[in-house]
């Protein structure tokens, strides 16, 4: 039976809640976020601005605006655990950020409202792999959950709950919260319903069981989450659309960019190292850069590549317009508003070559080195060495956080980290002797790339390393200050050659002077 079998078209409010007993609980956003206690540790759905809830959270802001208004000692009464997939939209983090309700987020934020309150020590932030934080949670290191808020696509008759744009951790949030509220949101796809492939192993350590995971296509779970009905406490429903970043059209330097790692997978190819012609899967990180690459990739020669990614962003879509792509995993649908709509209305066409996953699963690290993906990922700094930071600039300030880029930067077949080679202007280099935060050791990062070209560290020792980066991805305004730095470093002798004080100095310089070249 097919999900339209299930539901024929939508004609009034409760057409997609298929089950009598979860009709029942039809509440409106503000009786539902009254359910929701002060200090609650709270799970919600969402992954790259797809599939959040959009009606409780807003609803529970302005609980909290009003409880502020008639606090006794003028002191914001909500201070909350916020957990997700991965980021949101301005209508959840956004919101609560602006109401100040916000005590502790993980384990990834992109609005720049909240991200404004992390930088500011007003929010703690806990950045986790987004493999890992199903599992943590499920171990208690987060306490007790006590709301889950997982927005779905509509409730079967038997109760079973149609997933909508992401999936992220949404079945273990269902499992492990102590209460569940629903939002039935009927802008999401009811087509896309037989895309979603619900496979959990959720075994300690030494009872797990081999993931049966062997193609990039393939379905190894169920279409649909489940919850048990008895944790049910409100459904609501709701009719709003996505928000997941739009990006800016690929410019001069992403186009080079994109170059260099066609010239690179070609070379790798003819090395015998990759398979020609459906090469290996490919994974692309969050980002305009990233987004870039994937849109030139329409360019190349390439065919009926596949994809094992976590989002699947506009870049993607367009790739499998053109055939580049013929089949793309991922734990989201993070598209732009025009994009969705395109998909939508050619969603018959999406459905077979589209599936979405647990982050668990997308992310898992044992799968993305088994399946060989090629990973790209964008960066804010690399160093001479190949450390790379993916977070913090000025090692002090996150941009979002660390996401899936440890995923699949550390286990990718192949890993790569993108970026032009300045930033500002180019008074920022990117290149660096030493970067200001490490998400990527140099143990894990094999290939860099900038505009000026692409730097392979395989099997080069850290000095032949720093020579390769200096020369082939740093700007030629830096190159000099660059070489200088590693010779004179070399010079005092050690593995991995370095003069710390003035290594840092770097980020001082701009600081003071608002350039890094400046004297
Ligand atoms: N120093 C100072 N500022 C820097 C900088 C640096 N070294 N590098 C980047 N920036 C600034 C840019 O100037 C820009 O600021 P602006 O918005 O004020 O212009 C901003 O940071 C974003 O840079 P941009 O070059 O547009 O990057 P992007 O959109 O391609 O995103 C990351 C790059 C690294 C921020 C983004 O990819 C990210 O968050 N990655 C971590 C998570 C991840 O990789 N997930 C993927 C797993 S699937």
């Amino acid at each position: 039976m097919t999900n339209l079998d299930i539901f024929p078209a939508p004609t009034s409010a409760t057409t997609r809640i298929a089950d009598r007993r979860f009709r029942q609980l039809v509440r409106t956003p503000r009786q539902a976020a009254e359910l929701i206690r002060t200090d609650a540790t709270l799970a919600v759905s969402g992954f790259g601005g797809a599939g959040h809830p959009k009606a409780v959270l807003s609803a529970l802001a302005d609980l909290a605006d009003a409880a502020l208004r008639t606090s006794p000692d003028g002191r914001q009464p909500y201070a909350l655990t916020l957990l997700s997939g991965a980021s949101t939209a301005a209508d959840l983090d956004g919101r609560l950020a602006e109401s100040g309700v916000v005590a502790s987020r993980v384990p990834y934020n992109a609005d720049p409202k909240l991200r404004r309150q992390i930088n500011a020590l007003d929010v703690d932030y806990v950045e986790v792999h987004l493999s890992r934080l199903a599992q943590q949670v499920r171990e208690g290191y987060f306490g007790r959950v006590h709301t889950a808020v997982v927005e779905v696509a509509a409730i079967t008759e038997d109760g079973e709950l149609v997933p909508g744009s992401s999936i992220g951790n949404n079945q273990a949030w269902l499992d492990e919260a102590d209460e569940v509220i629903i939002e039935v949101n009927r802008w999401q796809p009811i087509e896309l319903d037989g895309a979603h492939d619900i496979y959990q192993n959720t075994g300690l350590p030494l009872h797990g069981t081999p993931i049966p995971l062997e193609h990039v296509d393939q379905h190894i779970g169920r279409p649909h989450l489940t919850v048990d009905p008895q944790k049910v406490v409100a459904v609501v429903e709701t009719d709003l659309p996505d928000d997941s970043p739009s990006f800016t059209a690929p410019d001069e330097a992403s186009r080079a960019m994109a170059g260099h790692i066609l010239e690179f997978l070609d070379h790798e190819v003819r090395a015998g190292r990759v398979p020609a012609g459906s090469l290996l899967p490919l994974q692309s990180g969050v980002g305009n850069v990233a987004n870039a690459v994937l849109a030139e990739l329409a360019n190349s020669s390439y065919r009926g590549l596949q994809c094992y990614s976590e989002l699947i962003q506009d870049g993607m879509i367009e790739l499998i317009d053109s055939g580049v792509v013929s089949f793309a995993s991922a734990t989201a649908l993070a598209l732009s508003p025009a994009m969705f709509d395109h998909v939508k209305r050619n969603i018959s066409f999406y459905r077979d070559r589209i599936v979405l996953r647990p982050q668990e699963i997308s992310n898992n690290p044992e799968l993305i080195r088994r399946l060989g993906v090629i990973a790209m990922n964008s960066m804010v700094e690399a160093d001479i060495y190949g450390n790379v930071n993916s977070t913090h600039v000025n090692g002090v300030n996150v941009v979002n956080g660390l996401g899936g880029s440890g995923d699949y930067g550390r286990n990718g077949y192949l890993s790569m980290f993108i970026s032009p080679s300045t930033a500002k202007g180019g008074s920022i280099s990117k290149i660096v002797p030493f970067v200001s935060h490490v998400d990527h050791t140099e143990h894990d990062t094999q290939v860099l790339i900038t505009e000026r070209g692409l730097a392979d560290l395989r099997g080069l020792s850290p000095v032949r390393r720093a020579r390769v980066v200096i020369d082939n991805i740093a700007h030629p305004d830096y190159q000099p200050l660059l070489h200088d730095y590693l010779e004179r470093a070399s010079r005092r002798g050690g593995h991995v050659p370095h003069l710390f004080a003035e290594a840092f100095g770097w980020y001082g310089r701009f600081e003071r002077t608002g350039s890094m070249l400046s004297r």
